[in-house]
């Protein structure tokens, strides 16, 4: 016997396990608290609003690791009263920041079972059904979308996808061996990507760690809509192969993180086959609007991309996480990423996940998808985005008509506008004025944030501060984007009565 252990190897018991009954007991006990949730989903406060020690007391975050361990139907009650008590919960009908989606309930059993088969989906051996059921579910967001079947992988989210097809593009398009010599090019040549000024953050990081370094992206101007401006992008492309750079890779955005602008896709492929580049479209979020019969040809023009990046955990509305990066040339990601380790004994012939992406060892992320997929159906996908399109719309046009808002865009499920006193309404050209307006609306969505009626982010255009609302969420109602207004309203008044210094007051 070993210290602490009262049984033999032969007989092993183990803190691990769970007794089958108990596990069913409090399985049972947990599923029902999770619809209890759903269900009452709307009546609950969309966040605490909580500092960080208080979060921190709640969970006694000083205590160090129990030394032995405590009972699984007392934990998993305990743990569930954590987080349904100090959670924000973007699956409110109310939450209209950033852009996550609301998590489909079929998608929050997915979770679960996938973890009880538990496949290790970076070998097929490994994981037959589940590397099957990912190849599905990529099969069939390539066709919803309208990209050629091609390759692609599941990944974590729209960084990571944006990433992978970054990589590709940078291996495929460099004059030289890059995987075995890497930057160090005997051309001495600056790789270039170009992407408009209304890129996401995850060029910065993929140009930084791909060894290019942030300064080699060209950010380009874009029109009054947001959109990237062709002739400008031309001219940069002109002007560095003139000073001997090598631009390898334009991105074309379809539905920007601020406004949902699309940039003009089909124009910008023209343009990469002009120069020799590779098209990457980050679609994270809008690239699934794409499946709608009337989303526009700039949209659509995804499909010429060599790569694409999309994010179930978006608008196919999974729970986190969940990424898609497809590729047009089916061996694209693996030319990118295939390594064949002498410790690995794995049939070349099927797919192998570990060979398209950066995961060695992989979840089955893929269940999620593939459920919410079969759940809902193309029809299904294609009311819900359009009317989350109508809601931000109808947003954007009770924005237009109140006295005390204003609209500034709208574009996909995006609608973005800002709180103006009535008195300032004349004056928001005024350097004075507009400063002050810049500082109300941080605070009224700072209030908001906390206040847990509502939820918005932010944008800033042309040096304008403004609140941005997004509707990826299939509970979103007309009274709540009705709601938003009024939300907005009441606290503008009340944080302007509070903070309108004394010159602007009339
Ligand atoms: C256009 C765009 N690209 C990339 C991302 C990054 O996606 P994720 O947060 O899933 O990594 C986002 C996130 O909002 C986005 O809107």
């Amino acid at each position: 016997m070993t210290a602490g252990r009262e049984y033999k190897l032969e007989e092993r018991q183990t803190p691990a396990d769970v007794d089958p009954q108990q596990f069913r007991d409090i399985g049972y006990q947990l599923v029902e608290d999770i619809a209890m949730l759903l269900e009452s989903i709307r009546k609950r406060p969309l966040t605490p609003g909580e500092t960080v020690s208080d979060v921190r007391n709640a969970l006694r975050a000083e205590e160090s690791l129990p030394r032995n361990g405590t009972d699984a139907g007392q934990l998993l009650s305990e743990v569930t009263e954590l987080l349904l008590d100090h959670s924000l919960l973007n699956g409110h009908p109310r939450y209209f920041g950033y852009i996550s989606g609301s998590p489909a309930p079929l998608g929050i059993l997915a979770d679960m079972l996938a973890s009880a088969v538990n496949p290790n989906v970076g070998a097929w051996i490994l994981s037959p059904m589940a590397s099957e059921m990912e190849s599905q579910a990529l099969r069939w967001i390539a066709e919803l979308v309208g990209f050629p079947q091609g390759g692609g992988v599941l990944v974590s989210g729209g960084n990571v996808a944006n990433m992978l097809g970054f990589w590709a593009a940078r291996t495929t398009m460099a004059r030289w061996d890059l995987r075995t010599s890497g930057m160090r090019s005997e051309l001495g040549r600056t790789m270039r990507a170009y992407g408009s000024k209304g890129m996401h953050t995850w060029i910065e990081k993929a140009a930084d760690l791909s060894g290019l370094g942030s300064d080699s992206v060209r950010w380009v101007d874009t029109d009054s809509e947001g959109r990237l401006n062709i002739s400008v992008l031309q001219e940069q492309v002109e002007s560095d192969l003139a000073a001997g750079d090598l631009p390898f890779l334009v991105i074309g955005t379809g539905g920007s993180v601020s406004t949902g602008a699309v940039d003009p896709l089909p124009a910008l492929r023209e343009l990469c086959d002009d120069f020799g580049m590779w098209f990457h479209v980050d679609g994270a979020y809008g690239a699934f609007a794409a499946a709608a019969n009337e989303a526009s040809a700039d949209l659509k023009g995804l499909a010429l991309a060599d790569s694409l990046a999309l994010d179930p955990h978006k608008w196919l509305y999974t729970p986190l996480e969940a990424g898609c990066t497809l590729v047009r040339d089916p061996k694209a990601l693996m030319a990118t990423f295939s390594y064949h380790p002498e410790y690995y004994h794995f049939d070349e012939e099927a797919n192998n996940y570990f060979e398209h992406g950066l995961q060695n060892s992989r979840g089955f992320r893929a269940l999620k998808v593939w459920l919410v997929l079969k759940h809902i159906g193309r029809e299904g996908y294609v009311r819900m985005m359009g009317e989350d399109i109508e809601l931000a719309r109808r947003f954007y046009e009770i924005a237009e008509d109140h006295p005390e808002l204003e609209a500034f865009t709208h574009s996909l499920s995006i609608s973005t506008y800002r709180f103006v006193p009535r008195d300032l309404a004349g004056r928001t050209g005024q350097q004075q004025v507009s400063g002050y307006l810049d500082q109300l609306n941080r605070e009224i969505q700072d209030r908001m944030e906390k206040g847990g009626q509502a939820f918005v982010s932010n944008a800033v255009l042309n040096d304008t501060y403004v609140l941005r609302m997004c509707i990826v969420n299939f509970r979103t109602t007309l009274e709540d984007v009705v709601a938003l207004a009024d939300i907005t309203t009441d606290l503008g008044r009340q944080v302007d009565e509070e903070m309108r210094p004394k010159e602007l007051i009339r």
